[in-house]
């Protein structure tokens, strides 16, 4: 792929405490491509959950937790600016902002921008925007599963979903700011009208993720219209 949105979940970035080992290993792995375009949208991971959690002590009103989950979501991509040694001294707050970094630099980092939706949504918009139709959703799960895989042995493994079979799975485990989703549903109506495929891949397999960068046959999910 020569152009390429990464949605990369904050929970590998900070499962618990800041993983600077996948850090070096993903930056590595991202330097070895040649490219056009990049764009990586980073979400909040456990820091983001935490304040919210914390916060919902106090309020109940989720636009609120959400801003405070998008605080998470820069901080992180502040980290990966610098992780990258590029040349980028902001973290853009909005879609249009990101894509003249992307640009004109040809990659930018980024986290969240406005309450109601996730990280996820962002890379959508992102890609949308610029035009491209390859959104790569970095996870800490191997593929999209019909329900959570460390709660549910019985979940079903997809290779491939269409849009409709992908909603499904994340309405049902939609719970507010913070929600567990394997991707937020505006995310998927953002994805399927702009013709984008979604390609879910773990995390740990850094091999696999290449493999998908360059467009071989890899481990994961694809969703994408009929
Ligand atoms: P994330 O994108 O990290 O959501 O944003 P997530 O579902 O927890 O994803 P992982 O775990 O990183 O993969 C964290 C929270 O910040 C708010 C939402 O509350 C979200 O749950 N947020 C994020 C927004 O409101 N808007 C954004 O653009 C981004």
């Amino acid at each position: 792929m020569k152009e390429f949105i990464i949605s990369l979940g904050g929970s590998m970035v900070n499962p618990g405490q800041i993983n600077t080992e996948f850090i070096d290993k993903f930056v590595n792995t991202l330097k070895k491509l040649q490219h056009d375009r990049i764009g990586i949208v980073v979400g909040g991971g456990v820091t983001a959950r935490n304040y919210v959690n914390a916060m919902k002590n106090y309020t109940g009103n989720n636009f609120f937790l959400d801003e405070i989950g998008i605080r998470a979501t820069r901080m992180n991509a502040m980290l990966l600016i610098a992780s990258m040694g590029i040349q980028q001294e902001t973290v853009p707050e909005n879609v249009t902002d990101g894509l003249s970094h992307m640009n004109k630099n040809g990659i930018v980092i980024m986290g969240g921008t406005v309450p109601g939706h996730t990280t996820d949504t962002v890379s959508m918009l992102l890609a949308e925007s610029a035009g491209i139709k390859n959104v790569i959703n970095v996870t800490s799960v191997d593929a999209v599963y019909s329900d959570d895989p460390k709660k549910n042995k019985e979940a079903i493994k997809y290779d491939q979903l269409t849009y409709e079979g992908a909603f499904k799975i994340s309405l049902a485990s939609y719970s507010g700011a913070g929600s567990n989703q394997f991707m937020d549903s505006v995310s998927l109506l953002i994805g399927r009208r702009a013709g984008i495929s979604i390609h879910v891949i773990s995390g740990n397999n850094f091999d696999n993720i290449e493999r998908c960068l360059t467009d071989k046959k890899y481990e994961g999910t694809i969703i994408k219209n009929d």
